[in-house]
């Protein structure tokens, strides 16, 4: 067989086939998009095109009807927007795995309510009231969940700090993200009221909010406890350390406790995170090396839930769990046409 009639026969097969082709001949192949896959069997030296060509001969292919590209729209039922994700025989397997009580969650109804909501006026919630008001006495740890508003905090407490003509130390663990609050920040509050100090940049030092890297705050800190630069630490009001699950990091987490111990005592601290295992150990830990005590506002609900999506080399899309809630740690379920292409390309099967 020439490499046109190889190229023509692989063409017509569906990703599945190819795969089973592939397996033993080209690594990875499973990442792999038809076009690319060809590509890289085509280019396979002589010999082993020979064999992959006698293969492609001696593969079992089901009636043509069956052999229907994974992606072909089907509706779903009639009154129901079509979705190219849905096939008949998936919800006829559904149901039958299933049980008619808890058919598992179809494409569609996961990505319901996804896009643009109208605009509605901005109400604080309950616990980002809490640690604003927290700060007039104690340190503050919030640990929420990411996409909570955790910088409303950070806000509201710069602009308390502001109006009592302290100064503020923003940091957090990478150039990028202090680059990124350094731009918000000058749009807030304008551009004379916002510096920047980094590895790279040193932009208008004396500014009453600071964006830092927290390696940058520790070195000012050291520096200024033997004496040789003050950064105005006499006037310093509030330290905001953001991601600061960094603490945990086995390698940089020693410069986030030294911050926290070196930071001056009249200065409140606000740490930021949204994945502190221990928050509760951390604020005992706070309270005994600080003069003041340190709060703990907690929760775990997410405002934006998260939504379980599995997408397959092929292109096509399926709800990766049974159930739309993947908040919920115990019982979850693989969705069964998740399932079911996972098991096609992987030789070990979902459990
Ligand atoms: N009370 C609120 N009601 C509605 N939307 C809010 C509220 N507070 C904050 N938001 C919005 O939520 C979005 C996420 O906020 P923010 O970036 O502060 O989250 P975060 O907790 O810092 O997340 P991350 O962990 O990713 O850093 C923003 O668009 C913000 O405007
Ligand atoms: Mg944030």
């Amino acid at each position: 067989m020439n490499d046109d009639d190889l190229n023509r026969q692989l063409q017509r097969l569906p990703m599945k086939y190819l795969h089973q082709l592939a397996k033993g001949r080209i690594s990875r192949h499973f990442r792999l998009g038809k076009r690319r896959l060809i590509e890289c069997m085509l280019g396979l030296p002589q010999e082993h095109k020979m064999a992959l060509a006698s293969s492609l001969a001696n593969l079992s292919l089901p009636s043509r009807e069956s052999v229907v590209s994974p992606a072909t729209p089907q509706s779903p039922s009639p009154g129901k927007s079509p979705s190219p994700f849905y096939s008949k025989a998936t919800a006829r397997k559904s149901h039958h795995t299933q049980g008619p009580s808890s058919p598992p969650i179809q494409l569609p109804e996961l990505l319901e309510g996804i896009g643009v909501p109208s605009p509605m006026p901005f109400v604080p919630d309950e616990w980002q009231r809490e640690a604003v008001e927290a700060l007039a006495h104690a340190d503050v740890i919030v640990s929420v969940p990411t996409g909570s508003g955790k910088t409303f905090v950070a806000i509201e407490a710069i602009k308390q700090a502001m109006a009592a003509n302290q100064t503020v130390i923003y940091t957090s663990p990478l150039k990028a993200l202090s680059n990124t609050k350094y731009m918000e920040f000058s749009q807030r509050f304008g551009p004379d009221q916002v510096g920047i100090l980094t590895g790279d940049r040193r932009d208008n030092i004396h500014a009453p909010l600071l964006i830092m890297t927290t390696e940058i705050l520790r070195n000012v800190l050291y520096d200024a406890a033997s004496g040789e630069i003050d950064l105005r630490l006499h006037t310093l009001g509030l330290v905001i350390l953001d991601e600061s699950q960094y603490l945990a990091d086995p390698e940089r987490g020693v410069v986030w406790e030294e911050t926290l111990i070196l930071c001056p005592s009249q200065t409140r601290l606000l740490l930021l995170s949204a994945s502190i295992g221990n928050p509760q150990e951390l604020a005992e830990w706070l309270t005994s090396i600080r003069e003041i005590p340190c709060r703990l506002i907690r929760h775990t609900k997410r405002s934006v839930p998260l939504r379980g999506l599995y997408l397959h080399p092929t292109g096509q899309l399926v709800p990766l769990f049974e159930a739309r809630d993947i908040q919920q740690k115990k019982g979850y379920r693989f969705h069964p046409e998740t399932k079911r292409l996972f098991n096609e390309y992987e030789i070990k099967p979902f459990r």
